[in-house]
């Protein structure tokens, strides 16, 4: 499929990445230079018209499907800004914890375009999302649905409800990031939706049943799966229908496209991504006489993954004998725990010196924490020394959401920069907040 709409999740380098006349890396008109000056390291930096683009090629997509709709899911990169920017763009959100739905609601998000995600949703969860009415359930199991109908029952209100499914489609992609197996610990197998659906309609005085959704994991390079996932879910659909004569009003494909981190990733374009499975639903559901659905998918890392660039300062530098070099950063595994976790590559530059050569020995960027595994990148192939800023890109998914403050150290600051301005989105966590959650039980306090 050709397209000339711009897909920045295959390119490494946000879309308003550029060089100044002093070699400075420039993100959304800002000298990362004065950036790093004004709000400290490590700093996340995200590109608000990466994130306008790629809202764009996700809306080109889907815009032969008549009502279809992006959601962006949350959990690759939330804040309130976050959820402000998402909306003016005109998606919808995917939240996952009782911390995300509260902070959707916080932001003035439409109830009507939150859905509500987790494989273990606790009862407070359940309930905010019952009592904000237009938030849709996306229940997990049948314990779980037995829930949802006594917390609506009880309190006299329908709640607003999809079911997940693990559709047996499975991307190539890591282990830990794949969840549409048979055996994931997500959802219902596909055996288990006609009951579902027939406890459903028994309860439907509490219950607004909407459809079927389905995500079959992160990262995901190939178009094939999704194609096989329109399948699988519309013969799920037609058997619905035939079986108990009720037809879906949404169907959910989920998200999981992947994103550039290295010269070797070559994702499919946001663009075509979205095209290809609208074009499916429309083919198969006419195929087999179904009514078309609400069209949903719910990217999160192909939204933001490349909008976000991480700062570093670079410290202390160690030579090895065996011709190894490493660089320590001021941050690492606490601020970017995926490398770590598992074996995630990045790309970086020295933004302070972008007209620097390849380093001609192996360069490894280490983290600043007490963990061996805490390296951003091996073999970064830059010859950064002490004092130099580090850009280290496509870390605006699944880095905050995931970070900690692993050695008590504070989360770093997040800046928005856009058409030469940068504003402070998330603030750097100061040593108060810190210890702000500590408290000292009486039989300690034998200084006081
Ligand atoms: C249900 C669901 N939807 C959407 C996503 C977003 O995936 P991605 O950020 O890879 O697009 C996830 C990620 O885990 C998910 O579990």
């Amino acid at each position: 499929m050709s397209t000339s709409v711009l897909s920045p999740n295959t390119r490494l380098m946000p879309v308003t990445a550029e060089i100044s006349p002093e070699h400075h890396l420039m993100l959304g008109g800002c000298d990362t230079v004065k950036l790093a000056e004004r709000w400290g390291t490590p700093l996340w930096v995200m590109d608000y018209d990466t994130i306008k683009a790629s809202a764009e090629a996700l809306k080109a997509g889907l815009a032969v499907y008549p009502g279809a709709k992006a959601l962006y899911a949350g959990k690759a990169f939330m804040c309130l800004a976050i959820c402000k920017l998402v909306r003016e763009l005109g998606l919808g959100l995917d939240v996952v914890s009782e911390g995300e739905l509260f902070t959707a609601l916080r932001s003035g998000f439409p109830n009507d375009d939150i859905y509500l995600h987790g494989n273990n949703k606790s009862p407070a969860e359940l309930i905010m999302a019952v009592e904000n009415s237009g938030v849709t359930i996306i229940v997990d199991g049948f314990q779980e649905l037995d829930s949802v109908i006594e917390i609506a029952s009880a309190r006299g209100l329908r709640a607003r409800i999809m079911v997940r499914v693990t559709p047996g489609v499975e991307p190539e992609t890591h282990e830990y990031i794949k969840t549409g197996q048979f055996d994931s610990k997500f959802g219902i197998s596909l055996e288990q939706v006609i009951p579902f659906v027939e406890r459903v309609v028994r309860s439907e005085e509490h219950l607004e049943f909407r459809g079927i959704h389905a995500h079959i994991g992160s990262q995901s390079m190939a178009m094939e799966p999704y194609l096989k996932l329109v399948d699988i879910l519309a013969e799920t659909v037609a058997e619905i229908k035939n079986r108990l004569g009720r037809e879906i009003d949404y169907l959910n494909l989920g998200g999981g496209l992947g994103i550039v981190y290295t010269e070797a990733d070559q994702p499919i374009p946001l663009f075509d991504w979205s095209r290809a499975m609208a074009e499916r639903v429309l083919d198969v559901f006419a195929r087999l006489g179904l009514k078309q659905p609400q069209l949903l998918v719910e990217p999160g890392r192909s939204v933001v993954g490349t909008a976000g660039v991480t700062l570093y300062r670079a410290g202390q530098v160690k030579n090895f004998e065996s011709g190894k070099r490493a660089v320590a950063l001021d941050g690492g595994m606490a601020d970017n725990p995926r490398p770590a976790t598992y074996n995630a590559r990045y790309t970086s530059v020295i933004a302070s010196r972008m007209n620097e050569s390849e380093a001609d020995s192996p360069v490894d960027l280490v983290g600043r924490f007490c963990e061996s595994g805490d390296i951003i990148i091996k073999g970064a192939g830059i010859p950064a020394e002490t004092g130099d800023l580090i850009a280290v890109f496509s870390t605006g998914a699944y880095n905050y959401s995931m970070s900690s403050n692993y050695n008590r150290t504070g989360k770093p600051a997040c800046v928005l920069v856009k058409d030469g301005k940068s504003e402070l989105i998330i603030e750097r966590e100061s040593l108060d907040d810190l210890v702000r959650q500590d408290r000292i039980p009486d039989f300690l306090n034998f200084n006081s």
